[in-house]
């Protein structure tokens, strides 16, 4: 008895959800920045021996999504594999006037191994444009990106927003090896200065980086820095940034459950004001100021 009486209520609470929305709807009060759909798949390729290129075409809302926002992706199930939970991959690109977004996602595990079976025409189920992005100010004359691994995925979008803006950037890219860089040609194509550092050939340490960055600072060629992917990395831009006063926003990334502020399972630790604060990775980022961010 108890349990109709709370489903009757829960559907009486959901059809006043609804009707509430759809009179704000109406009125033009309300609109959607979140949206669930099953996107279809246009294309889905190798760019190298560990990462591939999803191209979907999707309704709007999704086509507005904006560089360091993300996607919760619902897998396929791999045979014998069972990716329960969605999977947050960030935004790589977005076309709103072909309706299309597009991933560039490393197989790890059984979710992205699902990810890997999807073929042109098969759906994807997705939900987002998901966290806050970054934030571009227009009065930024020169830029530096620095990423490591799937980090140069989600500094992507940021190579045409910043040309859109006139913004020069120079991106520092990081990969075990030549052949796993990614994001490379992309940013060039945007008219980007790319410098790649590689574990093989013994010029990715933090030192080296950390030459090349008081190079371009020198050269007045860094007023914020953006980054994502590397702990390691994300250290020398704060010392950096606090030795010459630079701002710098960074793309965190945690495990996630919900992806929506409501599972608390992807908080780390911030320092705000001289006081260490727990936020939500989804909700609160994933991009958070620079100085803030704890490895
Ligand atoms: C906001 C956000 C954006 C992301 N964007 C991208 C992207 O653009 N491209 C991309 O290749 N990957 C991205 N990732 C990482 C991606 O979500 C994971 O690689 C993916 O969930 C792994 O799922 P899986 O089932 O294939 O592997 P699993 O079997 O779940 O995990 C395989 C391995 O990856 C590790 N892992 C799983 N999830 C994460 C995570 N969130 N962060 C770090 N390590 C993880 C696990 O600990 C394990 O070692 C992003 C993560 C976040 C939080
Ligand atoms: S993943 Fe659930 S609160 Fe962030």
């Amino acid at each position: 008895m108890a349990i109709e009486q709370s489903v009757s209520m829960a559907t009486a609470k959901d059809s006043l959800f609804v009707a509430a929305a759809d009179d704000a709807k109406a009125s033009g009060r309300w609109t959607e920045t979140v949206v669930a759909e099953r996107a279809e798949v246009v294309l889905n390729r190798a760019v190298n021996a560990e990462y591939r290129h999803l191209v979907v075409r999707c309704g709007p809302v999704a086509a507005s999504a904006v560089a360091g926002q993300f996607f919760q992706l619902l897998c396929p199930h791999p045979d014998g594999e069972q990716p329960f939970l969605r999977r947050p991959m960030s935004l790589y690109g977005a076309d709103p006037a072909k309706g299309e977004v597009e991933f560039l996602y490393k197989v790890t595990g059984a979710g992205t191994r699902g990810l890997a079976s999807l073929a042109a025409g098969d759906r994807l189920d997705m939900m987002g444009p998901l966290g806050k992005g970054f934030t571009l100010d227009p009065a930024l004359r020169h830029i530096v990106a620095v990423g490591r691994g799937a980090g140069l995925a989600t500094l992507a979008p940021l190579a045409k927003a910043a040309r859109a803006n006139g913004t020069a950037v120079t991106a520092i890219f990081s990969a075990r090896r030549p052949d796993l860089m990614v994001s490379v040609d992309l940013f060039r194509s945007h008219g980007a200065e790319v410098i790649t550092v590689t574990d093989s050939e013994g010029t990715s340490g933090p030192a080296h980086v950390e030459r090349i960055l008081r190079g371009l600072i020198a050269e007045a060629r860094a007023d914020a820095f953006f980054t994502c992917g590397s702990s390691r990395l994300m250290r020398v831009q704060q010392r950096l940034a606090a030795e010459f006063a630079i701002p710098g926003q960074v793309a965190m990334e945690q495990q996630m459950a919900c992806g929506l502020g409501l599972c608390f399972c992807c908080v780390r630790d911030f320092h705000v004001g001289g006081e260490i604060v727990h936020r939500r990775v989804c909700w609160d980022g994933p991009v958070f100021d620079l100085m803030e961010a704890l490895p």
